[in-house]
């Protein structure tokens, strides 16, 4: 087994580094602070190819392994979970998810700009009534001459008020159930396709979120994705890529968390040295470092699986679940090691916990992680 990354690999990792030091880490708190999506960062990404990194330059894309994009994810995630998130949706569930079952001509009219950053993508699945169980579509098209009618809501759309392209999941033969669901996308200005307001959340705040509402919107035949019944085993099989996506950004707070850590135990001083001369602090340090370790190797491993031609759906969501629940830690005792400063909005690392929270939630619930994992251990 060989553990060492290739020469490209480490340096798309330091590309990454020195965009997010540079450009991203600098205006985050602000950005949080105002709710404020990163646009020039995100246009930035674009032009160097991080909106489509796994897309194959035949079209438009970067043509990098899931391994560079893991790692690259997180060095964005370290410095803003908000980007982490924005890049995970475009190039995971949308750029991945039209690569692979997408129509020649759905590449060249879509995928080409998403994955330039020409374009922004967004995934709405989820509905007021069905969030785990993305079965239970409401939202419903018919199919009316060469096109088909939306109507319907979703909501909790990650870049839900920025993006210009939507994939959107829609039942459309309720007798066939999941067989029954399909995917369209549907273009941003589209006649009876608007957004809510962005969702007041607790973290990613300058990543947007909100509700979609459709009525009677036309979208044209082509639009469809893979093809008509396939939309709930699309978004299975993208969702599977995108929880490595989200464990990527849980391993980036996990080692923000761990790395203001260490820089303030050894500049706070208690009992006449500073803390990180205290075992109880030191203990926590080491803890952390194991941990994010862990998360990082099963993460890599579920996208080396993947650039491999393996079935990496059990490990795709043994990173989610581990990576989210060791952020969430991660983040809890950095703000333990700051004090009372961890608990005030001028250090970072009370941002790291509101934003870690939410990689246990979106993108499948830790719950729904276990579903996946038990149910492949039990297949036999
Ligand atoms: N990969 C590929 N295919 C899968 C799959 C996976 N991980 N999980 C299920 N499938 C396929 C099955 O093979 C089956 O296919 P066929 O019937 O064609 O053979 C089909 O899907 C139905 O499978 P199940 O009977 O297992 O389906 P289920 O109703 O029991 O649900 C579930 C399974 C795992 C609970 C699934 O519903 C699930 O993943 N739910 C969570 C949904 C989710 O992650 N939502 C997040 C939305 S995106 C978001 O968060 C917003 C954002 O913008 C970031």
């Amino acid at each position: 087994m060989n553990f060492d990354l290739t020469e490209d690999q480490l340096m798309i990792q330091q590309a990454a580094r020195e965009f997010a030091e540079a450009e991203i880490a600098p205006s985050a708190v602000e950005r949080d602070k105002k709710a404020e999506f990163p646009t020039e960062i995100i246009k930035k990404l674009g032009e160097l190819g991080f909106m489509g990194m796994m897309v194959s330059p035949e079209f438009d894309g970067a043509g990098l392994d899931a391994v560079s994009y893991v790692l690259a994810m997180i060095e964005f995630s370290k410095a803003d979970a908000s980007v982490g998130v924005i890049l995970s949706v475009n190039n995971s569930l949308v750029c991945y998810g039209l690569e692979k079952f997408g129509s020649d001509f759905i590449k060249n009219k879509y995928l080409r700009p998403l994955a330039k950053g020409e374009k922004l993508g967004a995934f709405a699945l989820s509905e007021p009534e069905a969030g785990s169980d993305a079965t239970q579509q409401a939202t419903t098209a018919f199919k009316d001459g060469d096109h088909w009618v939306i109507n319907g809501m979703k909501n909790w759309t990650t870049n839900g008020t920025s993006a210009d392209y939507y994939l959107v999941v829609a039942q459309t033969d309720k007798e066939k159930a999941h067989h029954g669901i399909t995917t369209f996308i549907v273009e941003k200005g589209t006649e009876g396709f608007t957004h809510g307001a962005k969702e007041d959340k607790l973290g990613i705040k300058s990543s947007d979120t909100c509700s979609l509402m459709f009525e009677n919107v036309r979208v044209p035949e082509e639009n469809i994705i893979w093809e008509v019944g396939k939309g709930f085993n699309f978004a299975m099989n993208t969702l599977n890529g995108g929880r490595i996506g989200i464990a990527s950004q849980a391993v980036g707070i996990a080692e923000a968390s761990l790395e203001a850590s260490i820089k303030y135990s050894k500049q706070r001083k208690s009992f006449g040295t500073e803390i990180a001369n205290h075992q109880a602090i030191q203990f926590k340090l080491a803890d952390m470092a194991v941990k994010i370790e862990n998360a990082k190797l099963i993460t890599l491993k579920a996208a080396s699986l993947k650039d491999n031609g393996k079935k990496y759906v059990k490990e795709a969501a043994m990173a989610k679940l581990y990576a989210s629940k060791i952020a969430v830690e991660c983040a809890l005792e950095a703000i333990q090691i700051h004090g009372g400063y961890g608990y005030v909005r001028e250090y970072l690392v009370e941002r790291y916990l509101r934003d870690a929270k939410v990689t246990e939630i979106y993108e499948g619930t830790s719950e729904i992680q276990k579903i996946v994992i038990a149910r492949d251990l039990l297949k036999g």
